[in-house]
């Protein structure tokens, strides 16, 4: 079965599998987002992060690749009363146009190979305007222990070393790694291992 395929089948369901609340990292970060601007949300999925984007006052571009998650935001935003930019597109192919958008989010994408992946985060860099905020969530490899969410593959877990690699040319950054009780729908539920980082181009 395709990656699209498997994600169109497990968006197929009328509940929201990662819930409808905002990320517990990104929500913690609401101190720090511009009153206004624009922001991308990558792999965005259902947004639940999009949309409360969106209701912090900022322009959200979401992209995703799953349909089927799309309709679940279309009608997330409309019921939270916001509205949202939604574009069907694969990550991977997506142009990260220059000094684009103010805020960049990217919460739990590690479905990327690490080829893939290191195109995709100079993407990120690239499209975040200079003095712009960078947000990212992701699983770490103590996470193959929990098993509670997240990919199988060892090479797609992040580490400091891994994000300091590809963010060290941002002005400043900070980076923190930890276990958390995570309740993000059936998607994410129990014991997490994350690492998070915020950063200003
Ligand atoms: C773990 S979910 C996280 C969704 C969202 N970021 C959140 O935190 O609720 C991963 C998302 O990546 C999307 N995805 C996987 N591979 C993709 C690709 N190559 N291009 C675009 N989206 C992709 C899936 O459709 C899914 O919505």
């Amino acid at each position: 079965m395709s990656e699209l395929a498997r994600w169109q089948g497990r968006y197929a369901v009328a509940e929201y599998i990662f819930g409808e609340e905002p990320n517990a990292f990104l929500a913690a970060q609401k101190h720090l987002l511009p009153k206004s601007g624009k922001a991308l949300a990558v792999a965005d999925g259902e947004a639940r992060n999009g949309v409360w984007l969106a209701q912090q006052g900022l322009d959200v571009h979401s992209i995703d690749f799953s349909s089927n998650a799309q309709d679940k935001a279309r009608a997330l935003a409309e019921r939270k009363g916001v509205s949202i930019h939604l574009e069907n597109v694969d990550v991977h192919a997506f142009p990260y146009p220059e000094n684009t958008y103010d805020v960049v989010v990217e919460i739990f994408t590690q479905f990327s190979t690490p080829n893939e992946r290191a195109a995709k985060w100079a993407g990120l860099l690239r499209t975040l305007k200079p003095g712009g905020l960078m947000l990212i969530e992701g699983y770490t490899p103590k996470q193959l222990e929990f098993k509670t969410g997240g990919p199988k593959e060892l090479d797609r877990l992040y580490t400091r070393d891994m994000l300091e690699k590809a963010f060290g040319s941002l002005a400043r950054y900070e980076i923190k790694e930890y276990e958390a009780y995570m309740t993000e729908g059936a998607g994410h539920a129990g014991m997490g291992a994350v690492i998070d980082l915020v950063g200003w181009k």
